[in-house]
This record gives C-alpha cells, sequence and structure tokens, in this order.
C-alpha cells in the first residue's frame, strides 16, 4: 500500500464513525440560581446515521424520516436528532435517546418531550451538511445556535444582509477573510433568531451585531436591539457556529478556555472531514 492508498483508507475509516465533542456549560444566574446546558458537536455520513438509528431515534422522529424526503434533508434531520441526543446526554446520562423526542413546534422550533425528562429542558440545533451542533438548555435560559459553512462565493449576499457598522466591529477586531467574518455575523444572527423563537422571519435588521470583543473563547458580542443576549463565535476551517445566551447579569457563563479550544478543534477536524454535500 503507497501512502497515499493509506491516507485514503485512514480517512475513509474515520469517515466510517461519527465524530462527537460535547460540553457542559455551568451558567450562575442570579434569579433562578445554577443552571446547566450542554453543547455538542457530531459528524457522521448518512449511511452510518440510517444504520445506527434505531438506537437513537425515537418513533415520533422516525415517522419524520418519510421517503420524500430530499436526501440532504434526511442526512440534516438525522445529524441534527443525533448531536441533541449527545447533548441531552450529558445534562441527562440516566435517559435512554430513543425515549427523547424532537419534533418541530407550530413555529418549527425544536420540542423536546419524553418519559422521565422531568424538568424543562430546549433545544436549539443547526446543521450543515454532515455536521450538527445542537444546545440542550433549560428553558429558564433560553439559547440559541447556529452553524454554517464559510463559501467565498456568499459574500456578496451576506454583504447584502449585513450593515456598515456591522462589518466595521468585525473587521476591527478580526484579521480573516471577509467570507469568516460575514459567515460569522450570519451566524450570530441566526443563532440570536432561534433563541428568540422567531427565526429569520423578521428584517434583519432587527437581529443587528452591536459591540463586538474577541476573548480567550472567540469573539464576544452583543445585539443593538436585544440587549439581554449575547453571542459567541468561533470559526475553524470552512465551518463557522455561534452560540447565544442571555448576558450578564442575568446569566453569567462558565467557560473552560482549554475546553472550548478543544471543542474549537472538534470543529476544525469536522470541517476537515469534507463537506458531504
Ligand atoms: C430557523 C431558521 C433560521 C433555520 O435556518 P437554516 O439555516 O435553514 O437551518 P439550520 O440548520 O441552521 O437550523 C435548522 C433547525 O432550526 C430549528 N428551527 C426551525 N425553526 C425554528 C424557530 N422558529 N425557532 C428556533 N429554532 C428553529 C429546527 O430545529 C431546525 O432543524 P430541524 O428542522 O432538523 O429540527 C429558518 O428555518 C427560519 O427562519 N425558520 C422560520 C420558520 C417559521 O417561522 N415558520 C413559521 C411557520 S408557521
Amino acid at each position: 500500500m503507497t501512502g497515499e492508498e493509506s491516507a485514503e483508507s485512514a480517512a475513509g475509516a474515520e469517515a466510517a464513525v461519527p465524530l462527537v465533542r460535547s460540553l457542559r456549560l455551568g451558567l450562575d444566574a442570579p434569579r433562578t440560581g445554577p443552571l446547566q446546558a450542554a453543547l455538542a458537536l457530531a459528524s457522521a455520513p448518512l449511511d452510518w446515521l440510517d444504520a445506527h438509528r434505531g438506537g437513537f431515534l425515537h418513533a415520533h422522529e422516525e415517522a419524520l424520516l418519510t421517503d420524500r424526503l430530499h436526501t440532504r434533508r434526511r442526512h440534516g434531520l438525522l445529524i441534527g436528532r443525533y448531536a441533541a441526543k449527545c447533548a441531552l446526554a450529558v445534562l441527562r446520562p440516566d435517559l435512554d435517546p430513543r425515549d427523547l423526542a424532537i419534533r418541530p413546534g407550530v413555529l418549527e422550533q425544536p420540542v423536546l418531550s419524553g418519559e422521565g425528562i422531568g424538568t424543562n429542558l430546549g433545544i436549539s440545533l443547526s446543521h450543515a451538511g454532515p455536521v450538527a451542533v445542537a444546545l440542550a438548555f433549560p428553558e429558564a435560559c433560553p439559547m440559541g445556535i447556529d452553524l454554517e459553512r464559510i463559501r467565498p462565493a456568499n459574500v456578496a449576499l451576506l454583504t447584502r444582509q449585513t450593515t456598515v457598522a456591522e462589518r466595521r466591529h468585525l473587521a476591527a477586531c478580526l484579521a480573516a477573510p471577509e467570507a469568516e467574518r460575514l459567515t460569522r455575523l450570519w451566524c450570530l444572527k441566526e443563532a440570536l433568531s432561534k433563541a428568540l423563537r422567531c427565526g429569520l422571519t423578521v428584517p434583519l435588521d432587527l437581529l443587528a451585531v452591536g459591540s463586538v470583543e474577541a476573548g480567550p473563547t472567540g469573539l464576544g458580542v452583543t445585539f443593538t436591539n436585544f440587549a439581554q443576549y449575547r453571542g459567541l463565535s468561533l470559526a475553524a476551517g470552512d465551518l463557522a457556529a455561534a452560540l447565544v445566551l442571555p448576558r450578564p447579569p442575568a446569566v453569567t457563563l462558565a467557560l473552560d478556555a482549554a475546553e472550548w479550544e478543544a471543542f474549537r478543534r472538534a470543529l476544525a477536524d469536522a470541517a476537515a472531514r469534507g463537506s458531504g454535500e
């Protein structure tokens, strides 16, 4: 076997098993007392998910997989549920993922139900090809997440969806290619729209990013019209992700910089596996 062939077969073997990275998030909230949320990243090919879906899907989720689904939608649905179950396993390792169902609510938002779940947990998730990120969080602390591929071809479109002030603020903090900067802005807005449950059905200016600050855990932002929320943005390879949650003093996120960096590296690994699209 040549070096090239062995590298190819190693890459093939790697793609045959899912990549999973999860992270517990400690939330200090004076109004409610300490809370816990969990973040998970997962990447897996569609054939792996189909072969193993019996181990993590609820019967109600299985029913969402109709024959009429486009392959891409089927992949998104499966990898999103898989990532969400990985996040839920951090908070509730005692529960069987097959007893937990994530179904669309009336605004298409993910709604969690299931045996033994007891406390009110919310889910936010996002998929990009074979990769998904998901958050499991207490409803007392609304959160949202987004994941996008960074594509230079989208620069013109994304430029039209951002304000001059947003672009200026980000450029002052981040020496990255324009496609990355614009995609990170887009992710932050989409993650906010999920925390608010409105999705991108509102004028995008309403979701505008205000201040931007570079910190040890990536970029931290505030939002012009939603002063009670903050956003965290990270990017690795051609993937950008954003997490939105209430800001201090309502909630203070205890984030270990080393664990966050490990999460960022997992995002880089997921990006290196390719888009699968
Ligand atoms: C939410 C939205 C921004 C997601 O956009 P996207 O880039 O296509 O997809 P992503 O992979 O990032 O996220 C998809 C996930 O967002 C979640 N989602 C959908 N609508 C949501 C909402 N209103 N609030 C919060 N999360 C939502 C779902 O979990 C969905 O994944 P799933 O369908 O596999 O469960 C977009 O779908 C949107 O604007 N939806 C609004 C829909 C709406 O208001 N419909 C009203 C119907 S009456």
